[in-house]
């Protein structure tokens, strides 16, 4: 048994627009009952170009009446371009999701619009816009920019992948090779990406008043109460371009391990949230 969302299961159970339109601007054929699924996709424009009505019929499971139904919805009042724009994606988000054995009925609803619209340009004699890009599969007229929006849309790693969701590389499979290079350009994005969003946003310059004021917050913030927790404190003396003065009071003044408190307390929590250039200095002649 499949997992439905329950949007999957109110458009299976009341599917909209369904039926034919009888004098139809575009209408689009794909499947065959012989294969299992089937679906044809009709629609009307309005006097702006619009899509002014669009109706479905279809053979097929759950899944092809829920993607189809949806569809229908998606596309009313959409331009023709706009139309062209929509991607099982689109479909398969607006039902919630579906489940990966079954997106190739959203693939079959996207098949059927680009049809349909295809239909409505052979009837009209005239052709649709151009496309962006190099064509890259030429069997099905996908281009390199359609390839990359849908790998990136989806998220997808191989080339199966690709021919699942767009069609490319489903025919005589010459352009496996082009496929996979847009594959490799677009995971190296990804990983150029997420390094960049792995290094700490560079800090901005301080004024010296600023950097006076961050150095007591910190010292009052983040470093006294822990020194104070073990019955010591900390004054700040003085701020010299990068060299910060301070001096232990109470029992860290005393404590043989003040080197080492000093450097990985006082100076690494200084170096963390005021600069990373900070030198810390102790003043050892202060008052104990
Ligand atoms: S050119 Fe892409 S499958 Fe033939």
């Amino acid at each position: 048994m499949w997992e439905y969302t329950d949007k999957v299961m109110d458009h299976f159970l009341n599917p909209r627009n369904v039926g034919v339109i009888e004098d139809a601007d575009g209408k689009g054929d794909v499947g065959s009952l012989a294969c299992g699924d089937a679906l044809t996709l009709t629609f009307k424009l309005d006097e702006n170009g619009r899509i002014a009505d669009a109706k479905f019929k279809t053979f097929g499971c759950a899944s092809a009446v829920a993607s189809s139904s949806v569809l229908t919805e998606i596309i009313k009042g959409l331009t023709l371009e706009e139309a062209a724009n929509v991607t099982n994606k689109d479909i398969a988000e607006k039902l919630g999701g579906l489940p990966d054995q079954k997106m190739h009925c959203s693939v079959m609803g996207q098949e059927a619009l680009e049809a349909a619209i295809q239909n409505y340009y052979d009837k009209t004699k005239t052709t649709a816009p151009e496309k962006e890009g190099k064509v890259v599969c030429t069997c099905f007229g996908i281009t390199d920019t359609e390839i990359r929006k849908v790998v990136e849309d989806n998220k997808l790693n191989s080339v199966e992948q690709v021919t699942n969701y767009c069609k490319a590389g489903g025919g005589c499979g010459r352009c496996k090779g082009d496929i996979e290079k847009i594959l490799s350009e677009v995971r190296g994005d990804w990983i150029d990406r997420a390094k960049k969003k792995e290094q700490p946003p560079k800090r901005k310059k301080l004024t010296n008043i600023q950097k006076i004021r961050l150095v007591q917050e910190t010292i009052s913030d983040q470093i006294r109460p822990a020194l104070r927790a073990d019955g010591g404190d900390i004054d700040l003396i003085d701020v010299e371009g990068n060299k910060v003065i301070v001096a232990f009071r109470g029992m860290c003044a005393k404590c043989k391990m003040a080197d080492l408190t000093m450097r990985d307390v006082v100076q690494a929590k200084l170096r963390e949230f005021v600069s990373e250039d900070l030198v810390v200095e102790e003043e050892k002649d202060g008052e104990n």
